[in-house]
């Protein structure tokens, strides 16, 4: 196994201009593929409401189900930096609540830092408070899901000057209250270029251009699993729903004709067993079908 990747390797990463790979997991074994493909940072992301459990927003997951899913991916990866999603209302409140759930993700579920949306006052408040005690935060500004019906639907975000000056000014502000990274999602090129110059922690985009020190996708989009919708930013390495579609038709069509399980896949009874269980039945008066195989 190489190394294990810590907060300090994105630093690195960033002072060197090297680009930080980063992907989405819900469970042990997506998890344990991303890992093994080198993937450095893992997001249980709270998107996992719409593509794992069907939900039309992020807003419906709960802690509980958050650190379910945490805890599935944690012990699927052994390389990869593990951050877990604060799901919408579960650091809103107050910086008690938020310390609180960050603390869960991170004592039950062996999550290595979590991640909120947005720049608030409280928000910035809780991330030095969390910072404090030992648990590294990613920003995530830009389009925030939680706030899809504040914002009038899934849109870009800093349009114009003024609402990317904001941009910069609330990366900034993250920064300075010791967030480790920060998402820029759906955002323009040269927007998302200048808030990558301007911090010293690195970017993470989606939807944010290719100057973005690091890029997310959510797995099951790149994968072409999950199909509701594709944005424009999701370019598909594979068609997995199509796969997945042909192998079930195959199974489905092996299982109605009888063509599955073979013997290989099966096992055998010694003849002379099969003769003594028959024998054995008839003492017991049980009636035996016909023999078909
Ligand atoms: O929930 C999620 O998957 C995310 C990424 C898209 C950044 O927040």
């Amino acid at each position: 196994m190489s190394k294990k990747v810590s907060t300090l390797t994105f630093q690195k990463y960033k002072q060197e201009g090297r680009r930080i790979v980063c992907l989405t997991a819900y469970d042990y074994s997506t998890a344990k593929i991303l890992d093994k493909a080198g993937v450095d940072l893992i997001l249980v992301g709270d998107s996992l409401a719409m593509v794992a459990l069907g939900h039309p927003t992020t807003h419906a997951v709960t802690m509980d189900e958050m650190i379910h899913h945490t805890k599935a991916v944690t012990r699927g990866v052994s390389r990869a930096f593990v951050v877990a999603d604060l799901p919408f209302m579960s650091y809103q409140v107050d910086v008690k609540q938020a310390i609180s759930n960050a603390g869960r993700f991170i004592k039950e579920a062996q999550a290595e830092a979590v991640k909120l949306e947005g720049a608030t006052p409280l928000n910035l408040e809780t991330v030095g408070r969390l910072v404090s005690m030992g648990v590294p935060v990613m920003g995530h500004l830009g389009f925030t899901p939680q706030s899809v019906h504040a914002l009038g639907g899934t849109r870009v975000q800093g349009r114009s000057a003024e609402q990317a000056a904001k941009l910069v000014q609330d990366a900034i502000a993250l920064q300075e209250a010791g967030v480790f990274s920060l998402v820029l999602e759906m955002v323009p090129t040269v927007v998302a270029k200048i808030i990558s110059e301007t911090l010293t922690v690195p970017t993470v985009g989606i939807g944010a251009g290719r100057f973005c020190d690091g890029q997310i996708l959510v797995t099951d989009d790149l994968l072409g699993k999950y199909t509701d919708f594709q944005p424009r930013f999701v370019r598909r390495y594979a068609n997995l729903a199509e796969l997945c579609d042909q192998a079930i038709s195959s199974y489905a069509e092996d299982v109605r004709k009888m063509g599955f399980p073979s013997d290989d896949e099966s096992f055998a009874f010694p003849e002379e067993e099969e003769a003594k269980l028959r024998s054995l039945l008839d003492t017991l008066s049980i009636a035996q079908g016909e023999l078909s195989c």
